[in-house]
């Protein structure tokens, strides 16, 4: 019989996990979210009443409606408080020994059914499936930034994990407004191993001085109907997470497509991650 899910957990308050823990709330389901401190917490909950507080000033939204949904999401500082979630899904940074530490601890909490889901972009699902007791429920969900606003879901599969779990998932995504796809578990799935060659590249004329910074962007802005250009979608991404991607892909199939612009390392080191420190290719107030 098909899962219902009701109460969902979210592990990770950042900004892919605060968009999620929205989708979640939009949806109507009760959600519990766990950060690693008290501080980390507030600046969830920060960023979700920004969030609702934005929709209800462009009149998507009412206050009471942005009310009720602050109100279904719980915000904890212990694993444990996942204990009655039937699906949760991680969402901290992509690191492989955190994510398999989280899984494997969020194995022995929650329910022998529940579904336990990464949102890592590169990473091998598979690797975090077999850190726990029950790999056949381990599958990957994956957003898009802004996540309240993106309707792709990307549903890695891997060669252990059990059919109806796929299917569960996928008709969870679909009942929350979203566009499920299922993939297998390769880096970069379907949308990043496509877009991150374009992103490095765009990085490549920046670097090279082949066109101004604005010039790359309208390009793509204006030629292609991209509601982004290039650079500046790599800011909202944040130029550490691209980087990352980019070596992860990169590892697994040597495509020079995806061997990271060393212009990546250089404002990394020079601490310009894009919106989240104020400044990338562009400058933030
Ligand atoms: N949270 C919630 N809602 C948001 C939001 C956010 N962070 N940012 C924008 N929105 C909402 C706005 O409230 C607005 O909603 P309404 O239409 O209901 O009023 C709507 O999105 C449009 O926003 P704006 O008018 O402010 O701005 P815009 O029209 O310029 O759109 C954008 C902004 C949605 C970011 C758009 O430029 C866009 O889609 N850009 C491309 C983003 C993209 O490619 N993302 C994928 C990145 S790759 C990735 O995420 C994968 C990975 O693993 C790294």
């Amino acid at each position: 019989m098909a899962r219902e899910f009701r109460t969902v957990g979210v592990v990770g308050l950042g900004t892919m996990g605060a968009g999620i823990v929205e989708v979640f709330a939009r949806g109507g389901l009760q959600v519990v979210a766990v950060e690693v401190d008290e501080e980390a917490g507030q600046r969830g909950r920060s960023h979700l009443e920004a969030s609702t507080g934005r929709a209800v000033s462009r009149g998507k939204m009412t206050q009471e409606q942005a009310d009720e949904l602050l109100g279904r999401i719980t915000i904890s500082t212990s694993l444990s408080a996942l204990a009655d979630a039937a699906l949760v899904v991680e969402a901290i940074p992509e690191s492989l020994e955190a994510k398999a530490t989280v899984f494997a601890e969020v194995d022995g909490i929650v329910g022998e059914d529940t579904i336990l889901c990464s949102n890592t972009s590169s990473l091998s699902v598979t690797e975090l499936a077999v850190r726990t007791k029950r790999p056949g429920k381990v599958v990957g969900m994956h957003f898009f930034n802004p996540a309240p606003v993106q309707k792709l879901v990307e549903v890695v599969r891997t060669v252990v994990t059990e059919p109806d779990v796929i299917e569960d998932v996928q008709r969870f995504a679909d009942s929350l407004g979203k566009v499920p796809v299922v993939i297998g578990d390769r880096a970069g799935f379907i949308a990043n191993a496509l877009l991150f060659g374009y992103l490095n590249h765009a990085a490549k004329m920046y670097a090279e001085r082949y066109a101004t910074r604005e010039d790359i962007d309208a390009g793509m802005r204006y030629g292609c109907g991209y509601p982004m250009g290039p650079l500046a979608l790599l800011d909202l991404i944040g130029l550490d997470t691209a980087y990352e991607i980019l070596e992860t892909m990169y590892g697994e199939s040597r495509n020079l497509l995806h061997a990271p612009n060393p212009v990546f390392k250089q404002m990394i080191t020079a601490g310009l991650l894009g919106r989240k420190s104020g400044r990338g290719f562009y400058t933030y107030e």
